[in-house]
C-alpha cells in the first residue's frame, strides 16, 4: 500500500498522498488541500515546496550529487561535450553519432542573425549590461520568427529551441562587441559551437582568429556544468512564464533576467568584483571574511553557500581542477586566484561557515576562469546563460508535455488592511 500522510487541521483529519521519486525523495501531495480544508500552505522562498515532477536533473544536496538524465556530472564533464549534453537535455537521451552530427549541423546553420539586429544593438547605450542586451534581443527573436511561436506545436517548439541555442552565442558576442565599439563578426560555421563563440567574442575582421584548445575545452566544460540545475530561480521562471502559454523566446528572455541577479547567476560577476576589491584595497582574505561574518551585507562572501548543496557543490570540484589547469597551461599567475584559494582555505575551517554549511559554489571558480581567458566581468553571466539554455528549454518542454499541466499561480496569505472606505482627497 502506498504511503499517505495525515494532516489535522480545522477540526478535520485529511489523508494526503505521498509521492515518491525514483531516488526515494518523498513529497506530500497537497493538490486537494485547499478544496478539502480551505487552508493553503505557506513556504516563502519555496525551500520546502516541489513545483513539479521532473525526469531531467537529480540533485542530492547532502551528498553533493548532480546527475543529468541519471548520468553523473563528473562523467559528463570528463567524456561529453556541450552539444551532446544539450541534446541529452532536450531529447532525453544520449544521441547516436549520426543524431549528434545532425543536431550540431542544424545548430550551426541557425547561428546567423537577421541584419536588422545590428540596428537594435546600435539603439542600446554602449555600457548596456550584456544580460539586459541578451534578454532584449532574445525577446525580439519572437518578432523575427512568428512562424515558430506556438507552444502546442512541437515542431515549432523544436525550431525555436534550435534557433535559441544557435543564436544566443551570437547575440551575447554582439552585445560585447557593441560595448567596446568593435565590428560584429558573423558566425563561422566551420568552427564548433564554443570555438565559434570565442571567435565572435575575441576575434576581429582584420585578422585570422585561432581558437586556443585549452580555452575552448574549459568553456565547453563550464557550459556542461551549467546546463541544468533543476528548479532554481531562472528555471522556475521558465516554467512559470511558460505556463501562461507564451512562446519559448519570451520565456527564455524572462529566464535570462532571472539569472542576472547576484544571488543567482550574477554571482560569478560579483565574485570577481569581490576578489578585485580585496586586491585593490590591499586588504586580506581574512579581513573580508570577518566582515562577511559580521552580517555586513555589502561583504557577503559571493560564490559561497547554496540553497540545495549543504556538503559540497560537485560542479565546484570539477571546475576547481579545470581552473588550475587553465591557469597553469596559460602560464597565468593570478593574484585573484591566490585570494580565492586563501578564502576557500580559511572558510572551510571557520566555525561560522562550517555551522551554516557554506561551501564554495560553481560561481566561485567559474569567474576566475572567465577572467583568465580575457572575458570582461559583465559578460560572465551571459556565458552562464548560454550554458543554462538547454536546461531551460528541456524544463519548458517537460512542463508542456506534463499531463498535470496548469498555469502557475501561487496563493498568498493576505496581511493588508481590512475593508476600508475610500477617503476623498480633501479629507486626507
Ligand atoms: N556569506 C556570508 N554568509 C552567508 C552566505 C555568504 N555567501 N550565504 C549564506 N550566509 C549565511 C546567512 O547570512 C544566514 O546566516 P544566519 O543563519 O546567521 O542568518 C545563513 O548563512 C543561511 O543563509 P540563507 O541566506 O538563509 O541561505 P539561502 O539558502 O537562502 O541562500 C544563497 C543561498 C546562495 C542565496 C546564499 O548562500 C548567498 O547569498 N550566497 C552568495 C551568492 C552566491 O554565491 N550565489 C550563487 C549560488 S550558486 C549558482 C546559482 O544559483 O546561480
Amino acid at each position: 500500500m502506498s504511503e499517505t500522510a495525515e494532516l489535522k487541521v480545522g477540526g478535520q483529519t485529511l489523508e494526503l498522498n505521498v509521492i515518491e521519486g525514483t531516488e526515494g525523495e518523498k513529497g506530500i501531495d497537497i493538490t486537494k488541500l485547499r478544496g478539502q480544508s480551505g487552508y493553503i500552505t505557506l513556504d516563502p522562498g519555496y525551500a520546502n515546496s516541489g513545483s513539479c515532477q521532473s525526469a531531467i536533473t537529480f540533485i542530492d544536496g547532502e551528498e553533493g550529487i548532480l546527475r543529468y538524465r541519471g548520468i553523473p556530472i563528473e562523467q559528463l564533464a570528463a567524456k561529453s561535450s556541450f552539444m551532446e549534453v544539450s541534446y541529452l537535455m532536450i531529447y532525453g537521451k544520449l544521441p547516436t553519432q549520426i543524431e549528434l552530427e545532425n543536431f550540431s549541423e542544424t545548430i550551426s546553420r541557425h547561428t546567423m542573425l537577421h541584419e536588422d539586429f545590428k540596428k537594435m544593438y546600435s539603439a542600446l547605450p554602449k555600457d548596456a549590461h550584456p544580460m539586459a542586451a541578451c534578454s532584449t534581443t532574445v525577446g525580439a527573436l519572437a518578432t523575427f520568427y512568428p512562424d515558430s511561436l506556438d507552444p502546442r506545436d512541437m515542431r515549432q517548439v523544436e525550431i525555436s529551441a534550435h534557433r535559441l541555442i544557435a543564436k544566443l552565442p551570437t547575440l551575447a558576442a554582439y552585445a560585447y562587441k557593441h560595448s567596446i565599439g568593435q565590428p560584429f563578426l558573423y558566425p563561422l560555421n566551420s568552427l564548433d559551437y564554443v570555438g565559434n563563440f570565442l571567435r565572435m567574442m575575441f576575434g576581429n575582421p582584420c585578422e585570422d582568429y585561432e581558437v586556443d584548445p585549452v580555452v575552448r575545452n574549459a568553456l565547453d566544460l563550464l557550459f556542461i556544468l551549467h546546463a541544468d540545475h533543476e528548479q532554481n530561480c531562472s528555471t522556475s521562471t521558465a516554467r512559470l512564464v511558460g505556463s501562461s502559454m507564451v512562446n519559448l523566446f519570451g520565456t527564455i528572455s524572462a529566464s535570462i533576467n532571472a539569472l542576472w541577479g547576484p544571488l543567482h547567476g550574477g554571482a560569478n560577476q560579483s565574485v570577481i568584483e569581490m576578489l578585485e576589491s580585496i586586491h585593490a584595497e590591499g586588504s586580506s582574505a581574512r579581513d573580508y571574511l570577518e566582515r562577511a561574518k559580521s552580517g555586513d551585507e555589502s561583504a557577503r562572501l559571493m560564490g559561497f553557500g547554496h540553497r540545495v548543496y549543504k556538503n559540497h557543490d560537485p560542479r565546484a570540484k570539477v571546475i576547481k581542477k579545470a581552473c588550475d589547469d587553465v591557469l597553469e597551461r596559460m602560464g597565468i599567475h593570478s593574484p585573484l586566484l591566490e585570494i580565492a584559494k586563501e578564502l576557500e582555505e580559511i572558510t572551510l575551517k571557520d566555525d561560522y561557515f562550517v555551522e551554516r554549511k557554506l561551501y564554495p559554489n560553481v560561481d566561485f571558480y567559474s569567474g576566475v576562469i572567465y577572467n583568465a581567458i580575457g572575458t570582461p566581468a559583465n559578460m560572465f553571466t551571459a556565458m552562464f546563460a548560454i550554458g543554462r539554455l538547454p536546461g531551460w528549454i528541456a524544463q519548458w518542454k517537460e512542463l508542456h508535455e506534463d499531463p498535470a499541466f496548469k498555469i502557475g499561480r501561487p496563493r498568498q496569505i493576505y496581511t493588508g488592511p481590512n475593508e476600508t472606505d475610500y477617503t476623498p482627497m480633501d479629507q486626507r
